[in-house]
């Protein structure tokens, strides 16, 4: 009897298939960084048991109707809003994910951004490299405190909680907003529950973890920005489709908050003319939010596993439909 076929649509550690390819006829996408062309990746689903993603890759209606065999799609983050959930559910189509294995990393790094903007810190490293330093200055590249300052997290999930946590060795005051109260944050981690509008209009650091549903998509809009404290610095780690940009922009360039630090864009990647990259009050990252080489692994290693066990008939580790 012939294997399933899988398809991989980008060159990942080659230790995560090892399992899989022991099933599974496995065809990986041979780039590193390029997206398999969608022609391709149409072609390769009408014949594919399990499809290994990527979030660039569009998983949608289009793809699932070609797909008469697919059983398993295993993407390649926590987020899944490149795949159309409710019509993978329709056809009875396992989506899986890569939640936990990442939740420290990404809360990591979103506090980097938090201080690598609040503190000037890209600004600063390059003022150096520039040669520009030409003496101490009582005000040279000041910025501004975090600890004993308030966080307003929106999303208090695992990575939400895993910045509260980070959040309390800086002393700082926890807001969250989430669609349900977070018991466990709030006995401890003390964080309190607030309204969206109390949490942007109190807190110094507004933070977006939330995943990008049809509730949060275009959430950040310039009135949302003007409600906010005049200095308030504004994180997005999460997905760039919850921001307005344009709003943004405007927002920073009339100086209604303070800063912003992007992990993430509605349109990825971008490009050095974006006028968010002209602003000095940004800090700008290409997505990297759970990009540590242990996290990166531990990622590929359940996304493969999660095909592995729907393959068996066993149910996958992480699913987001089942
Ligand atoms: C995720 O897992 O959804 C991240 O955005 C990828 O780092």
């Amino acid at each position: 009897m012939s294997k399933p076929f899988v398809f991989v649509t980008r060159q990942v550690p080659e230790v995560s298939l090892t399992a899989l390819k022991e099933m599974a006829e496995v065809e990986v996408w041979p780039e590193k960084e390029t997206p398999v062309p969608r022609e391709i990746l149409l072609k390769k689903a009408e014949k594919a048991v399990g499809l290994y993603t990527m979030l660039t890759d569009s998983i949608d209606e289009e793809l699932l109707n070609r797909a008469a065999n697919l059983k398993v799609i295993a993407n390649l983050a926590v987020g899944f809003d490149n795949i159309d959930v409710d019509m993978a559910s329709e056809k009875g189509i396992a989506v899986c994910n890569t939640p936990e294995v990442l939740s420290d990393t990404t809360a990591d790094l979103t506090f980097a951004l938090l201080m690598a903007t609040s503190r000037r810190i890209v600004e600063a490293a390059q003022y150096i490299k520039e040669g520009k330093w030409n003496n101490w200055a009582p005000l040279l590249l000041a910025g501004t405190d975090i600890h004993h300052k308030t966080i307003g997290i929106l999303g208090m999930g695992r990575i939400g909680s895993a910045v509260a946590k980070r959040a309390t060795g800086f002393e700082m005051e926890i807001l969250y907003h989430n669609r349900s109260h977070n018991e466990k944050a709030e006995k401890e981690l003390g964080a309190t529950f607030v309204s969206f509008d109390e949490l942007i209009e109190r807190s110094d650091y507004v933070v977006c973890l939330a995943p990008m549903t049809d509730d949060t998509k275009d959430l950040f809009t310039y009135d949302v920005f003007e409600k906010m404290k005049r200095s308030a610095i504004f994180i997005n780690a999460s997905r760039g489709g919850i921001v307005v940009e344009e709003d943004l922009i405007k927002a920073l360039k009339e100086e209604k908050i303070a800063g912003a630090g992007l992990d993430v864009f509605r349109q990825e990647p971008i490009t050095t003319d974006h006028p968010l990259l002209s602003l000095s009050n940004v800090v700008a990252l290409p997505h990297i939010g759970s990009a540590s080489i242990e996290t990166r692994l531990a990622m590929a290693a359940l996304a493969s596993r999660n095909i592995v066990n729907v393959i068996k008939g066993d149910r996958p580790e992480a699913i987001v439909n089942g």
